[in-house]
């Protein structure tokens, strides 16, 4: 080391270090933005990550020039091979449909572990950053405890508890977590007065996390999910702030900027304001809507297999049963054997589709679907009408129509795949059952709907061997 010392110094080695990181996480993140990059994406991001935490703990030194303590390194080391191993293990076991409660998770653990840096560090130093300290601590609890919540709500473990003075009681915690920490922030205080005030902010940003999330429920979790991912950014930009830390600094702000753009997307497509997110009030906890619903109609396998033959243009729908029914495969194949029988196949995706954003593009890209095939909802939705036969696999709330025909509907204003304006539909569900919005869908009652029943694997095979044999 003493060697490397005198041609470069370590600060200067650590300084490249940090912008070698940020140059891997900007490039990592630009290779994510294609599914057949995204895996190689992933893996520079993670060397991103490896070598800031390498170099930090060899080359660290403090104000005196001291190192890191030999016995703190150690336990940095030991805990990161426990907590990668345990983190390999878990990406590993779960299953492709709770990879959303998986992100929640971890989502969660990075909000905790900002929140406990900055609680540290605002101890032992309660003069040095004040507001960073505070901001850390609060944005780490808020991100904490309400990704624990959007966990529980993904793994149905966790009901929606809405009620329209939720919005009050948030409006009520947000103001109070301000006023508290404006006070902190004016200073003159008591050491006891201060920390008390501080433990204060962190139960009440815990508390809020809790009941901010509570009550959005229905179609809207996309939103809040992104919304806290970017949380769990700012709180790590503060923790770096803390520390003085360039990598942790430029980790946190990408997370937390690609985190703002995709709540504003996800935003953009629920057609629900930022600022509704924010107080919990909007999309009322998956109420059940009742209307006369009418009747279904069933079609045969052959008559379905027959239909999509015949057909010059198809476009599929995928939904999150797709992804429950691990169908993805399957399903390129009906696309690829009607293409074998001239029909142009398309795909289209509405931004909320499954569980988690890309969710439909993951699952696609896995079963080697062509990404030009995938049609964005804007794109796709004008070309619908001259659409021969629109096959929805898995799919509900993205096409339930009750977004633009019914004004009480939780749903109204979400924009849709406006699947009812093709000239067939065929929809392959299980059976009757709502989507994550617990609304009735209209769709399945249309004249132009036919029902094909069961387990979207079971059905795609069988209506493949039925193309395949005509
Ligand atoms: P959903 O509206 O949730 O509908 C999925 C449908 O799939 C269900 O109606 C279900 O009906 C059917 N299904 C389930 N398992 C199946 C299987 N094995 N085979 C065939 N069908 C099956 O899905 P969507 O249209 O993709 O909409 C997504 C919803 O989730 C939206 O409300 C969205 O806001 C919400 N959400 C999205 C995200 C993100 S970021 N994408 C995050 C959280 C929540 P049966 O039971 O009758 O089969």
């Amino acid at each position: 080391m003493d060697t490397i010392n005198t041609i470069l110094p370590a600060n200067v080695i650590l300084e490249y270090s940090y912008l070698l990181s940020a140059i891997l996480f900007v490039y990592g993140l630009k290779l994510q933005s294609h599914p057949d990059n995204a895996r190689r994406g992933n893996q520079w991001a993670a060397a991103g990550m490896i070598i800031p935490m390498i170099t930090t703990l060899l080359l660290h030194k403090n104000q005196t020039g001291a190192g890191i303590p030999l016995v703190n390194g150690v336990a940095v080391v030991i805990t990161t091979i426990v907590g990668g191993i345990v983190g390999t293990i878990m990406a590993r076991k779960i299953k492709m449909t709770a990879m959303p409660q998986m992100v929640s998770f971890f989502n969660a653990t990075g909000g905790a572990a900002s929140a406990v840096v900055a609680l540290i560090e605002f101890n032992k130093n309660p003069d040095q950053a004040v507001l960073v300290g505070l901001l850390g601590i609060i944005i780490g609890s808020i991100a904490f405890s309400g990704s624990m919540i959007a966990y529980g709500k993904l793994d149905d473990k966790v009901g929606d508890i809405f009620s329209k003075s939720m919005t009050y009681v948030n409006l009520v915690f947000m103001l109070t977590i301000m006023g508290i920490t404006l006070f902190v922030l004016l200073g003159g205080l008591s050491l006891e007065t201060r920390t008390f005030l501080v433990y204060s902010l962190l139960t009440l940003s815990l508390i809020y996390g809790v009941s901010f999330v509570m009550p959005i429920g229905g179609a809207d979790m996309p939103v809040v999910i992104s919304l806290l991912n970017s949380l769990s950014g700012i709180a790590a930009t503060m923790a770096g702030f803390i520390y003085k830390n360039e990598a942790m600094i430029l980790g946190g702000i990408l997370v937390g900027s690609a985190g703002t753009i995709l709540t504003i997307q996800m935003c953009r497509a629920m057609n629900r304001s930022l600022l509704n997110v924010i107080i919990g009030s909007f999309g009322g906890g998956g109420m059940a809507h009742t209307s006369e619903a009418g009747t279904v109609k069933e079609i045969s396998m052959s008559d379905a297999a027959i239909l999509l033959s015949y057909s010059a243009k198809v476009v599929i729908v995928p939904g999150y049963g797709l992804a429950v029914a691990k169908a993805q495969h399957l399903c390129h194949d009906l696309e690829k054997l009607l293409e074998e029988k001239g029909a142009e196949v398309k795909y289209a995706i509405h931004p909320v589709a499954g569980r988690m954003p890309g969710h439909m593009n993951v699952l696609l890209a896995e079963a080697d679907v062509p990404y030009g095939k995938l049609m964005e909802m804007d794109d796709i939705n004008p070309e619908l009408p001259n659409t021969d036969v629109v096959v929805i696999i898995g799919a509900n709330d993205v096409v339930n129509p009750a977004s633009e025909d019914d004004p009480s509907s939780p749903i109204y204003g979400m924009p849709i795949i406006k699947a009812r304006e093709a000239k067939n539909i065929i929809v392959m569900k299980r059976g009757m059952g709502k989507g994550y919005a617990a609304i009735e869908n209209l769709l399945f009652f249309n004249d132009k709907t036919r029902m094909l029943f069961g387990d979207a694997k079971g059905t795609l095979q069988n209506l493949v061997n039925e193309v395949k044999s005509l």
